[in-house]
């Protein structure tokens, strides 16, 4: 997901443009002004912890744009290549490390696991905004 802030500094394309060239697939894409209840559930895990309300106002403050990519090893893939939560310790070359300097603004959100994966597909889509196609350049990604 492409949070507010990577919404506004128009760095969406360049996210879109990153993982499309890396070989994943995208299945699913919107804009999406998150309502308040869906982000309290979205990161329901972060609840009570410091920076669990401005987590909130931050997710909420404007059109994020929710992508689901497909692929080998697309969790790791991608969370590789968003760099760490704190863009000050993130490594040049990745998102966050190439554009963001505050964990408060850290332009891009990425599941951390399959099951978080899922969960949160579901809580952002419909079924049938899911895609399923192949990609021309399949054969030459994956052995
Ligand atoms: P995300 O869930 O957004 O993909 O980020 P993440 O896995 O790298 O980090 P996570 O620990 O899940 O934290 C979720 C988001 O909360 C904000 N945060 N702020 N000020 C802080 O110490 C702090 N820690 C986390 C960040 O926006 C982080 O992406
Ligand atoms: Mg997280």
């Amino acid at each position: 997901m492409v949070k507010p802030d990577g919404v506004q500094r128009a760095l969406v394309g360049e996210v879109i443009s990153r993982f499309e060239k890396r070989g994943l697939k995208l299945i699913a894409v919107k804009i999406y002004r998150i309502p308040t209840d869906i982000a309290e559930r979205f990161y329901g895990e972060h609840k009570g912890k410091h920076f669990y309300d401005s987590l909130i106002r931050y997710i909420t403050s404007g059109p994020v744009v929710c992508m689901v990519w497909e692929g080998e090893e697309a969790v790791s893939v991608v969370r590789a290549m968003m760099g760490k939560t704190n863009p000050a310790e993130a490594a040049a070359g990745t998102i966050r490390g190439d554009f963001a300097l505050h964990p408060g603004r850290n332009v891009i959100h990425g599941s951390d696991s399959e099951a978080s994966a899922k969960r949160e597909i579901n809580l952002l889509f419909n079924d049938y905004e899911l895609i399923d196609y192949k990609r021309i350049d399949a054969e030459w990604l994956v052995e």
